[in-house]
């Protein structure tokens, strides 16, 4: 690990080596440091480009992805524009906190937080396995740690400490366990479990992740449930005739999410100073599927990037059929919403109401 990805983080960046860099420091970093900052962990939902720099698959550093990001440019968000952790950096006032992996997260951009985020991950470590190289959960967190000792020599460890409790934590995380592992007809060891048993594995294991986490500092932590995995277009091209949900599948992701919110309730109660906030991001995504007019949606079970039924096969890739109109489209590609759908969840995380967001939205955990 640390010798894959040290170079990209501080042991890289010149130390200061004269009076000058350190008055610099002195002069220009608390004020930077008023800013909160934001960790994002999880999977292609949240991934802003970790995966463009390792030998992953799974990735989507070409066009048409990213053709409405403001810059035009395809950035290894699986989207065609922007994801929710940059609509919460929008609203917290910040420019995009930048892949951890980047060349660029070094120095000063590493106090507005970093992305940890891989796609193709899931909680299990072995989810994901057929994207080749990723950032399996643990090295999401080794980067984490590796992160807190390169801002603890830019800041001091009592600066870091501070940065650390009062930022922003996003998890997002537990789809890829289903679609591309419990799902998969070759998954043999997850297999093995029946699906309560799977499901309890799964939330065991992301308590203890959540856990850790808090040891680390984490503080302020938002958790998002499983979204509508028996809706998407990659589901119903593989067994859906005419469109509708796969019932089984939206099964799993219900059951999942109740165990999830219990889990979640507990941690509030257990773990003193924190809160872990309960994202329902499976209602709000069923509300857009169920009522695509009432938001100005077309189309709420066929990607708009994509190919064969329900343009739900494969990737999104240029030489797929695209739809004239984005922000009509729920799906961007078989598996992720377009970036309309993301600014309008990322609203309701920020300032939404307990159906949304439990027990408090983002605005006030900030606060
Ligand atoms: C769609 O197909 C499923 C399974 O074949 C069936 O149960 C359901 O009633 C159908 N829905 C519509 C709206 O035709
Ligand atoms: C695209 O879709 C949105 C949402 O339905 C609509 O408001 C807009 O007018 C459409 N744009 C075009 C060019 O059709
Ligand atoms: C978001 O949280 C704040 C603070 O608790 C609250 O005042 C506000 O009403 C919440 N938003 C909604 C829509 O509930």
């Amino acid at each position: 690990m640390k010798g894959l990805f040290g170079n990209h983080l501080f042991g890289a960046y010149p130390a200061p080596t004269s009076i000058i860099l350190v008055v610099q420091f002195l002069v220009i970093l608390p004020a930077k440091c008023s800013a909160t900052a934001m960790f994002v962990f999880g999977d292609s939902l949240v991934d802003s480009g970790n995966n463009n720099f390792i030998g992953s698959i799974a990735k989507a550093n070409f066009l048409p992805n990213g053709v409405d990001y403001p810059t035009h440019a395809p950035t290894g968000r699986f989207c065609n524009g922007k994801i929710i952790p940059d609509f919460l950096s929008d609203y917290m006032g910040a420019s995009p906190i930048l892949p951890i992996l980047d060349p660029n997260a070094k120095g000063e951009n590493l106090l507005r937080g970093a992305n940890f985020a891989s796609a193709g991950v899931g909680i299990l470590d072995d989810t994901g396995a057929i994207f080749s190289r990723r950032l399996i959960m643990p090295q999401q967190f080794q980067l984490f740690q590796q992160y807190q000792r390169d801002v603890t020599l830019l800041i001091g460890e009592a600066g870091t400490k501070s940065l650390i409790s009062k930022a922003l934590f996003s998890f997002t995380v537990g789809g890829n366990d289903y679609i591309n592992n419990y799902l998969l007809p070759f998954s043999t060891r997850a297999k093995k479990f029946t699906p309560p048993r799977y499901r309890q594995l799964l939330i065991s294991t992301f308590r203890e992740q959540l856990k850790k986490a808090y040891t680390l500092g984490a503080r302020k932590v938002t958790v998002s449930n499983m979204g509508p995995i028996g809706c998407i277009p990659s589901q119903l091209a593989m067994s859906s005739q005419n469109g509708t949900c796969i019932p089984a599948v939206e099964q799993y992701a219900t059951d999942f999410n109740s165990d999830l919110r219990v889990m979640l309730q507990e941690l509030n109660r257990k773990l003193p100073g924190a809160t872990f906030s309960y994202v329902n991001g499976y209602d709000m995504i069923m509300d857009y599927i169920k009522n695509p007019a009432l938001y100005g949606f077309e189309s709420s079970n066929k990607a708009c990037c994509g190919q064969g039924a329900f343009n739900g096969l494969f990737v999104c890739t240029a030489v797929s059929s695209l739809c004239p109109n984005r922000s009509s489209y729920i799906f961007w590609d078989p598996f992720h919403p377009t970036d309309t759908v993301n600014t309008l969840i990322a609203k309701r995380i920020f300032t939404g109401p307990p159906s949304d967001i439990s027990p408090v939205n983002v605005s006030k955990l900030l606060s």
